[in-house]
């Protein structure tokens, strides 16, 4: 066995990932969020450089990266989705790990919004997002491409639609809710992918599933 190729499967690789979630701006002041840490994205980008690649890491969240991780701050799902495809043609594997907000309010106010009064509700007017992983398995020509799924219910059946929507090469299917997934250190994943059964992993830590990930990718391109 070639030690090296076993120990850098990605070497010379370019690979692309996405981290936490966005924020969608509604005044000066405010925005729409989620509760996504990115530590899962972040530690897959970690991972792939620990196996040799050249790693493009577009993030919500500013954690600590390997020195072969390039990492580029975003903020909306808008600037998230011109990093990621500005960097597609090139990449050779792309983890859309990020938690994309999947609406954003359809104007953002110049000035905070302020309470009127006699009016005790607030109407936000929002409009859906592009969807960023779909766009790339529309697109794409040689890159592998892994997306995640994040689900309350219905776990297999949710991502094995999403696998199949959206054109991706492996779905990473994850439990959250409830101290579940988001912001925890540990995951318990299901990996799916086309014309394979699916793989459940026993619960981890994300350092451990983003190795995982990685390997499998890995393998596979
Ligand atoms: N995703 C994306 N762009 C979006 C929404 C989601 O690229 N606008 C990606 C996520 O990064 C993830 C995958 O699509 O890799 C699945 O995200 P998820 O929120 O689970 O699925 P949705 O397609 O948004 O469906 P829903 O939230 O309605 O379940
Ligand atoms: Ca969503």
């Amino acid at each position: 066995v070639d030690t090296y190729q076993a120990k850098q499967p990605l070497a010379g690789k370019q690979v692309l990932v996405s981290a936490g979630g966005t924020q969608e701006r509604i005044d000066p002041v405010r925005y729409i969020g989620n509760d996504s840490s990115g530590k899962m994205g972040t530690a897959v980008a970690n991972a792939a450089a620990a196996a040799g690649a050249d790693v493009t890491l577009v993030a919500t969240k500013m954690l600590p990266v390997l020195p072969a991780v390039d990492a580029v701050y975003v903020t909306s799902a808008a600037e998230m989705h011109d990093a990621m495809l500005a960097n597609f043609e090139g990449a050779d594997l792309v983890v859309m790990a990020a938690a994309v907000a999947d609406f954003r309010p359809t104007t953002v106010s110049g000035n905070k919004i302020k309470k009127q009064s006699g009016d005790d509700a607030l109407h936000l007017d929002l409009v859906q997002n592009p969807d960023i992983l779909a766009e790339m398995g529309a697109q794409k020509s040689h890159q592998y491409l892994v997306g995640f799924a994040a689900e309350t219910n219905d776990l297999v059946a949710n991502a094995q639609a999403k696998l199949e929507r959206k054109g991706a090469d492996m779905i990473v299917a994850n439990p959250v809710g409830y101290g579940q997934g988001f912001n925890t250190d540990t995951d318990t994943v299901t990996i799916l992918r086309p014309d394979q059964a699916p793989l459940a992993l026993d619960e981890a830590a994300k350092t451990e599933v983003a190795s995982t990930i990685v390997r499998l990718a890995a393998m596979a391109m």
